[in-house]
């Protein structure tokens, strides 16, 4: 008996379909069977109310048309398929999958911006105001939906509970463009008769301070608001709408002081008992104001919010230099503590985060302008008070506890990982446990640093949405969660940044600072554009993504073709190079070995091609032959100005070779193969040890790889010794450092301003482990194809990746002894892989759906 089955189906790249902005979503489906090599012929849909497709003959099963009528606001469809196969099997309808938008019109919004008076509003970062009304329900409620955002950062409460999960509300978009609501079910909140909402609303990114070098407060405006939509549809099908209006009341709350980088202040004194209960007696509380917002500016979501996603004991208790209390969690995270404690009224309990000890003390100087200090003003119950701070996130490892109220239990605090609720779903494992550790490391960047948005880091005074970074971690990050609608939206803000500046500013959200007032052009952060949706394209196969990104991508290569101008070369302007060289002195991490014009053009190049293929793939030829022509005037300027005639780079860097190999720049085979030749010898000279920066980092081991000298690519992944990845690791890294050597041989701390422990950028080599060492990739866009071809080396004797791609879970493991190996491979129905043995990796046996074991021997 065989089976074939439809999992659920999912909408766009939806988490929890409530509260969509697609009126026309796009549907996926994952089809499970045993039958060997199972391919879809035709497909049914139906959708709750009566369309049905009837049969399509299609082959598709992956972000496919919606099939019905655009959907209206707040309307609530459900979706179940069928699927045929070649064999001509048929699978019974799945179950039925629903979705529900959100406010898809302006016009639907009719909630005003209810402000705190100004009375209430010290300077930024100060006290987050409480703001409440009462309404009184008719009759029993069928469902019950809230539409809900701010200008600053919110937590609602319905009747004393609060409103979802979510952490650190609305998030931080580009807010002049766009500014995402939530929608979340509140049916079973409600209680009949009279009811209360309220909310506690800090400044948040709107209005409180962000930024390196002293940052800036209020950039967003001066006022916080928040804006609320409460939709009620009783039994008998009428509603009523409770929105944020002058009928709101105001006062003080417990939250004192609130800054993302400074900490939370919370006063358990100042608690109104009550407050978002009916019945609480609101007379002494203040009149809100209504301010004008846009509602054209509001956005559902596209991604999942930012939530509590796992909780960490301490692993061990320590005494300062000082005789300070130190909390060890045992993992670098970004979070905040959840404490639970005890002790007289008004007493205050002290908390200090940091991410590394230095002599035994937290080390704060990398924090910077981020004073990471929370503090809790005991109420002095009878009972235990437990208390986390709401409107802050810190980078951590350690925390300094200080003025405890008797004994310090370690139970009496956990660390709460805070990050966006995104799916995992790549695995890796391997027979070195360095590797390993280097991977979960890896991971644990990716979840430090996307709070909302993808940053460069989580602790100090910056958590930016520095473009360069994801660029290169992009694909790692794809393997790893289920980013691309985390994704989708930052793009759109940088989309939007870029319209507005007529550049790609360096980070996105973009806020003008002192030092660097200006959005200026810079290759490799700013080639973002296009790179990062090239690459999101590449892992989910989601075409129309390309198409929404394409006026960004184009404008920006446009832009730097401008540049470079007649030269083809984009040797002038403001650079960063291969950023923290290894090289480079610490306090001038744009000092590389690399000429920043060499990055710059070779940048060029590759973002045009790619602009070239995209404009192939949405049907522009016109385009695509220009930026056809476009990146071989580039490749050949490139090869003309970087390259000796036999291949040798005016750069004689690592990163040089890497990038002139991976972007395809040289001009000829034996410059190919010469420069593979040189790459090898750099790395061997070096003693194997890393010799690049953000730039050359993610290419060096595949340039290796595709020279011919994987077991050097190996030798440089594997190496101990500074600089290096395993470096780190040996020294006790817990994520990925921004340089390599963050921290000391001798235990300091790096004295360069850029010092932080968590930074992705570095871990971008993720992607090749996935890729070579357990060997599975994508050999066409969405893993419709799969490429499996490990290339064992290193001494490894085992190793294993595991994806959830858009189609299904896809394996490949291998294991080796002596000179016999075995391959392992698990093909998702409705796909197929070509499968390259670790013996001829130059030639592709074809696999289809089901699990495949193959058998290799070497000489
Ligand atoms: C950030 C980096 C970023 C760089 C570029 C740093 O401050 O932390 O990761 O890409 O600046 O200038």
């Amino acid at each position: 008996m065989t089976f074939l089955t439809v999992e659920p189906i999912s909408f766009e790249h939806h988490r929890d379909p409530l509260g969509i902005g697609e009126r026309v979503p796009r549907l996926s489906w994952i089809i499970q069977t045993d039958i060997p090599g199972w391919l879809q012929r035709a497909y049914e849909m139906e959708l709750s109310g009566g369309t049905s497709t009837g049969l399509v003959e299609s082959g598709e099963s992956v972000l496919v048309s919606w099939p019905g009528p655009e959907l209206r606001s707040r309307e609530r469809r459900g979706v179940r398929v069928r699927v045929h196969g070649h064999d001509g099997s048929t699978s019974d309808w799945s179950a039925w999958s629903w979705a529900e938008t959100g406010l898809l019109d302006s016009a639907d919004w009719q909630a005003g911006a209810t402000a705190p008076p100004r009375d209430l509003l010290a300077d930024a970062d100060g006290p987050a105001p409480l703001l409440r009304r009462d309404f009184t329900l008719r009759g029993p409620v069928e469902r019950a939906r809230l539409y809900i955002t701010a200008h600053g950062m919110y937590e609602a409460e319905i009747n004393g509970q609060v409103v979802g999960h979510d952490v650190l509300a609305p998030g931080w978009t580009s807010y002049q463009h766009r500014l995402r609501y939530r929608t979340h079910d509140v049916t079973a909140l409600l209680c009949e008769g009279v009811n209360t909402i309220g909310a506690t609303l800090a400044d948040g990114w709107w209005r409180g301070r962000v930024g390196f070098a002293g940052g800036r407060s209020a950039v967003y405006g001066d006022r916080t608001v928040l804006i609320a939509q409460l939709e009620i549809t009783y039994a008998d099908g009428t509603t009523d709408v409770v929105v944020t209006d002058a009928a709101w009341r105001c006062a003080t709350g417990p939250v004192t002081a609130a800054s993302l980088y400074d900490g939370e202040t919370h006063d358990a004194r100042l608690l109104p008992e009550g407050w978002s209960r009916p019945g609480f007696d609101v007379s002494a509380w203040l009149p809100t104001e209504v301010l004008h917002h846009d509602p054209a500016l509001l956005v559902a979501p596209t991604g999942p919010p930012v939530r509590r996603t796992e909780i960490l004991h301490p692993a061990g208790v320590l005494t300062g230099p000082d005789g300070e209390t130190i909390l060890d969690f045992g993992q670098n995270i970004a979070g905040r503590l959840r404490i639970r404690v005890q002790g007289p009224a008004g007493h205050t309990v002290s908390l200090r985060h940091a991410e590394v000890l230095d002599g035994g003390a937290l080390a704060l100087r990398p924090l910077r302008h981020a004073a990471a200090h929370d503090r809790y003003i005991l109420r002095g119950d009878a009972e235990p008070e437990t208390w986390e701070p709401r409107f802050t996130v810190h980078g951590f490892r350690y925390a300094q506890i200080d003025g405890w109220p008797g004994d310090l239990r370690p139970s009496d605090v956990v660390a709460v990982v805070c990050h966006t609720d995104m799916r995992p779903i790549g695995d890796f494992a391997c027979s070195e446990p360095l590797l390993n550790r280097l991977h979960d490391n890896v991971r644990w960047s990716m979840r430090g640093n996307y709070v909302d948005l993808p940053t460069d880091c989580p602790q100090r005074d910056e958590r930016l949405g520095w473009t360069g970074d994801i660029q290169v971690f992009a694909p790692t990050a794809a393997f790893l969660y289920d980013c691309a609608g985390p994704l989708t939206s930052w793009l759109a803000d940088l989309a939007a940044e870029h319209r507005r500046h007529g550049t790609v500013p360096v980070f996105v959200p973009w806020i003008a600072l002192p030092p660097v007032p200006d959005a200026l052009p810079t290759a490799a952060w700013g080639d973002a554009a296009v790179i990062v949706p090239w690459t999101l394209y590449q892992r989910t196969g989601d075409l129309g993504l390309l198409r929404e990104q394409y006026p960004s991508m184009r404008a920006w290569v446009d832009q730097i073709a401008g540049l470079a101008g007649e030269s083809c070369l984009w040797d002038t302007g403001s650079q960063l190079g291969d950023w923290l060289d290894p090289t480079a002195p610490p306090e001038r991490p744009f000092e590389a070995q690399t000429d920043p014009g060499l990055v710059a053009t070779a940048y060029l190049a590759y973002s045009a091609g790619l602009v070239a293929e995209t404009a192939a793939l949405l049907g522009r030829t016109a385009d695509a032959a220009r930026y056809r022509e476009l990146a071989e005037r580039v490749r050949a300027a490139f090869d003309a100005a970087y390259a000796t005639s036999e291949g040798k780079m005016t750069s004689d860097s690592q990163t040089a070779y890497a990038l002139a190999l991976r972007f395809g720049l040289l001009n000829s085979d034996e410059r190919r193969a010469h420069a593979g030749g040189r790459l090898a010898e750099l790395v061997r000279a070096n003693g194997h040890r890393i010799g690049t920066g953000f730039v050359g980092t993610p290419l060096v081991c595949d340039a290796l790889t595709d020279a011919g000298a994987v077991e050097d690519a190996y030798q440089l992944l594997l190496q101990k010794e500074c600089p290096s990845w395993l470096y780190a690791v040996t020294m006790g890294a817990t994520t990925i450092w921004e340089r390599w050597d963050s921290m000391l041989s001798d235990g300091s701390v790096n004295a360069g301003e850029m010092t932080s422990f968590n930074h992705y950028a570095l871990g971008a080599v993720a992607d090749w482990m996935h890729r070579t060492i357990a060997g599975l990739a994508p050999a066409t866009p969405g893993y419709r194809r799969l490429m499996v071809r490990p290339r064992p080396g290193g001494g490894l004797t085992h190793a294993r990746a595991a994806l959830d791609t858009p189609y299904g879970r896809a394996e490949v493991s291998w294991n080796r002894t002596g000179n016999q190996g075995t391959l392992v491979v698990v093909v998702p129905a409705n796909t197929t892989a070509a499968v390259h043995l670790p013996t001829d990796p130059d030639t592709a046996l074809d696999a289809g759906a089901g699990r495949h074991v193959f058998h290799w021997e070497t000489p």
